[in-house]
């Protein structure tokens, strides 16, 4: 079978279906696959148990100074370790989605993630097989000369929609007028923040999947490896 070689890059929006495609396009292809987003949300939880305000910006960054973070990167079985703790769960709940984009937002706290990402990148690309990598900056900031950079897209109401379906079959409750609410507050954080805010990167490809499903999505992005080259 083909592997990928190199990175592609993944960014967009909650709700685009960027996890699920990212960690089917990894399989496919032999390769590595890391979920920045977990990793934002992993330190956000640190922040909460702290019992710090995620505004508090001192004090987030001593308590993200502070913890062990290890991520696995097989797209089989991608974990997220807190201080040695599965927090894959737990990271997925209401409280840390409400308070992600206020830490995320925190310079230092991104510093020391993208710093820690591209360890994680650079240990990948070290074995055979590349490494799918999804997030909000992955293009512009993370790994700006990835082989491939993807920008997804959806209306915010498909959005809404995939998310409350996702909630509910991983057994959370599913509110479709919350998580429409949630998904435009959080698009307005992600994108109006100043340091490394959600944007398409000026050489990414944007593949809108309001009306495609994720076979539909798998099958451009193969296309679009393929023809860069990126197969070994
Ligand atoms: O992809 P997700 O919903 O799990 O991401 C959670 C939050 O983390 C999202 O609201 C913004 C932030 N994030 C970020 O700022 N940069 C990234 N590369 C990935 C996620």
């Amino acid at each position: 079978h083909a592997r990928l070689r190199g990175v592609v890059a993944l960014d967009g929006p909650s709700g685009t279906g960027k996890s699920t495609v990212s960690r089917k396009l990894a399989s496919a292809l032999g390769a590595s696959y890391l979920d920045t987003g977990a990793m934002y949300r992993a330190v956000t939880l640190a922040v909460l148990r702290a019992q710090v305000g995620p505004s508090d910006e001192a004090e987030v960054v001593r308590v993200v100074c502070g913890v062990e973070l290890t991520m696995g990167t097989d797209p089989e079985r991608p974990s997220v370790l807190l201080d040695g703790e599965d927090v894959g769960q737990e990271i997925r709940g209401p409280e840390v989605t409400a308070a992600v984009s206020a830490v995320s937002a925190v310079a230092a706290v991104r510093e020391l993630l993208v710093a820690h990402q591209r360890e994680l990148i650079g240990r990948a690309l070290a074995e055979p097989g590349g490494i799918v990598v999804e997030g909000r900056d992955i293009g512009t900031v993370v790994v700006p000369d990835a082989g491939l950079k993807v920008y997804l897209t959806a209306s915010a109401e498909a959005r809404a929609q995939r998310r409350t379906a996702q909630d509910i079959s991983e057994g959370r409750a599913g509110d479709l007028d919350r998580t429409h609410a949630d998904v435009q507050r959080r698009d307005a954080l992600d994108s109006g923040r100043t340091v490394a805010p959600l944007r398409k990167a000026d050489d990414a490809l944007e593949l809108d999947t309001t009306d495609l499903d994720v076979a539909g999505v798998l099958e451009q992005l193969h296309k679009h490896v393929e023809s860069r080259g990126l197969l070994t």
